[in-house]
């Protein structure tokens, strides 16, 4: 990290307070968004598949705002729970799931013990985490998965390009070359076992990554 450069730590408590300031009108906006996507839901059945197969395990659905996508996992059949650093969003995912478990902490210091879970789920939550910190989110991830466990990675991908900075609506995000960060989840000691790549739908600017990783 170069001595301009905030601290994970201050970059994160930025992104969570930016999440704040919108967190209703984010979670409107998203509430039944995956209705309308139907490569997207493919990917998180087969997330849940395999988290299935694999023995199970409780399921961190880590950045995850409002909670709707933790309730799709708890209805895909896992013990899924939230985290998310915004306390609005926390707020309003245990008011709108209050049989689900939320916890208010950042994702890259988890309450979690080594190798607890048996799957993570980073749904956008490291987009907008500035590109040299990723490293880290992936070994936190790694640290609280079972050997086997997997991890759902989706992101922004750039298109050919380097890692890229744009003006995403709630604060700064990055676009990721697919390989670049399935290169980054490897090193972190993640196996691929598959991507999808979908190309931006009306309304939307840039094309979709989703990788399925494997905790070695
Ligand atoms: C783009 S939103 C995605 C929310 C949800 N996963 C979804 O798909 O709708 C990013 C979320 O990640 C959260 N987030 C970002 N950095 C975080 C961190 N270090 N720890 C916990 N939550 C974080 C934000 O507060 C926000 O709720």
């Amino acid at each position: 990290m170069s001595e301009s450069s905030p601290s994970p730590h201050a970059t994160a408590h930025a992104t969570a307070q930016a999440y704040n300031d919108v967190a209703a009108l984010y979670a409107e906006l998203v509430r039944d968004a995956l209705d309308h996507l139907p490569l997207d839901r493919a990917v998180l059945a087969a997330f849940a598949e395999s988290v299935r197969a694999a023995g199970a395990g409780p399921v961190g659905d880590l950045g995850c705002g409002p909670g709707h996508m933790t309730a799709l996992l708890r209805d895909l059949g896992l013990d899924a729970f939230g985290v998310d650093l915004s306390p609005a969003m926390i707020d309003l995912a245990r008011r709108a799931h209050p049989d689900l478990r939320f916890e208010l902490g950042s994702i890259d210091a988890l309450e979690s013990a080594d190798g607890e879970l048996g799957g993570v789920v980073s749904w956008y939550s490291v987009i907008h985490a500035l590109p040299q910190d990723v490293a880290s989110y992936l070994a936190e991830f790694r640290r609280v998965l079972a050997p086997g466990g997997h991890l759902l990675l989706a992101f922004f991908e750039s298109e050919g390009g380097p890692v890229v900075a744009f003006d995403h609506k709630v604060t700064t995000a990055y676009r990721w070359p697919v390989d670049d960060l399935a290169g980054l989840a490897y090193e972190a000691g993640f196996d691929e076992v598959g991507r999808m790549l979908r190309e931006p739908l009306e309304g939307e600017r840039y094309r979709r990554g989703h990788l399925l990783m494997r905790r070695r």
